[in-house]
């Protein structure tokens, strides 16, 4: 069987994503340095599966230490999860985000290559269509960024382009995410940011679980059904199938591949909320503010390109994702902690 490399397979998309891949019979390996995450996460995926993976606690950006591992395994490809992800923060520490993503992922396919490993799937974000409002996305929309985080994306996805011009061995598959929620249905993965949550489904979780006193809403004045921001909401276990099968797409000649990962459908804050409402029994009291600098009102994806070529489709909806982003959080009040 394959054996898959997964940088940043502690955090929550990762997790998620080796529980899959050894689910499906891969063999994992898992680079994480545990900036924004937790062994626990790979204990439980060990757990869940009953399978073992093997993990190195090693920054992507250590050369030596990543040459080490390409020459200790015989690797047949790579998922790219590993970087920093917080907007504001990235605001804040431009050159932080710009070293750890940027300069790690120049030494990740440095050492992928010298290891003659050409194939790659990075994680990419919707945060690339910028600022537009002509939804839905397809991969085609043009690009732009609004902050370093953004950039540091923009700047990959130019990087690995340009890496597939200039060698068409390698084989490399841009994954655009929507908004990425819900966890394993057994409650025992899941999201666990640190500190205040910064994005709405794990903020309203800790509301229910009286961690947090009320979900403030960004704003009710946009031109959209009940003027709150619409997103496309996606499954992480849908988002962590579209790996599996991205591994296994259709190799492409002239440049990259590239996916939106989303469901196609939009809901708005206050849809969101209802739902967890009546989903959960639980009510969420929320106040509504000022909207949040940089937000779209609306972004949601065409997803129809990664239904024609990697077989791939979302199948679980609203109702699935509050439901099991409550089901993790009631079962684990404070994370992995
Ligand atoms: P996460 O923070 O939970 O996971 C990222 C993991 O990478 C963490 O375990 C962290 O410890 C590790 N990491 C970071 N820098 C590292 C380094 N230099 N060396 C080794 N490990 C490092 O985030 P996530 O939500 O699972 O996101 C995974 C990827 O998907 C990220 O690249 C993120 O930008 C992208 N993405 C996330 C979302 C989202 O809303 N969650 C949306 C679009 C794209
Ligand atoms: N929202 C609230 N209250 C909150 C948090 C969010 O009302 O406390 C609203 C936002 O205004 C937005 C929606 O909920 O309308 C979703 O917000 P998130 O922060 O959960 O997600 P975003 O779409 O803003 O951000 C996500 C990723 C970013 C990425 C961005 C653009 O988290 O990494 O998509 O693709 F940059």
């Amino acid at each position: 069987m394959q054996r898959i490399l997964v940088t940043g397979g502690a955090g929550y998309i990762g997790s998620h994503t080796c529980l899959r891949l050894l689910e499906e019979g891969y063999d994992v390996l898992v680079v994480d340095n545990f900036c924004n995450s937790k062994s626990e996460s790979l204990e439980r995926v060990k757990q869940i599966t009953g399978r073992s993976l093997t993990f190195y606690e090693v920054n992507i950006c250590d050369r030596n230490a990543m040459q080490k591992i390409f020459e200790a395994h015989d690797i047949d490809a790579v998922i790219h999860f590993a970087g920093l992800k917080a907007v504001g923060e990235s605001v804040q520490k431009p050159m932080e985000y710009y070293y750890n993503n940027v300069y790690g992922t120049l030494v990740l396919c440095e050492e992928m290559a010298k290891a003659g490993v050409k194939n790659i799937v990075f994680s990419s974000s919707a945060t690339v269509y910028g600022l537009s409002d002509d939804v839905p996305f397809a991969e085609d929309a043009p690009t732009s960024a609004t902050n370093p985080y953004g950039r540091t994306k923009l700047f990959i996805e130019n990087i690995l382009s340009d890496l597939k011009i200039a060698d068409k061995d390698w084989s490399i598959t841009l994954l655009r995410y929507f908004n990425p929620v819900g966890a394993h249905k057994s409650g025992l993965i899941g999201e666990d940011p640190n500190g205040i949550p910064n994005n709405l489904m794990p903020y309203i979780s800790q509301v229910a679980v009286g961690r947090l006193e009320k979900l403030q809403v960004l704003g009710d004045d946009y031109p959209t059904t009940d003027g709150t921001g619409v997103r496309d909401y996606i499954h992480v276990m849908d988002l962590a199938e579209g790996h599996v099968k991205a591994l296994q797409g259709p190799k492409i000649e002239n440049g990259p591949a590239i996916y939106n990962l989303g469901t196609g459908k939009g809901n708005s804050v206050l849809e969101v909320v209802k739902a967890f409402e009546n989903e959960n029994g639980i009510e969420i009291p929320y106040q509504i503010i000022a909207r949040r600098a940089g937000d779209v009102a609306s972004s949601y994806a065409d997803p129809s390109k990664a239904e024609k070529h990697l077989k791939w489709k979302a199948k679980l909806n609203l109702q699935d994702m509050v439901r099991d982003a409550w089901n993790w959080q009631k079962k684990n009040p404070e994370g992995y902690a």
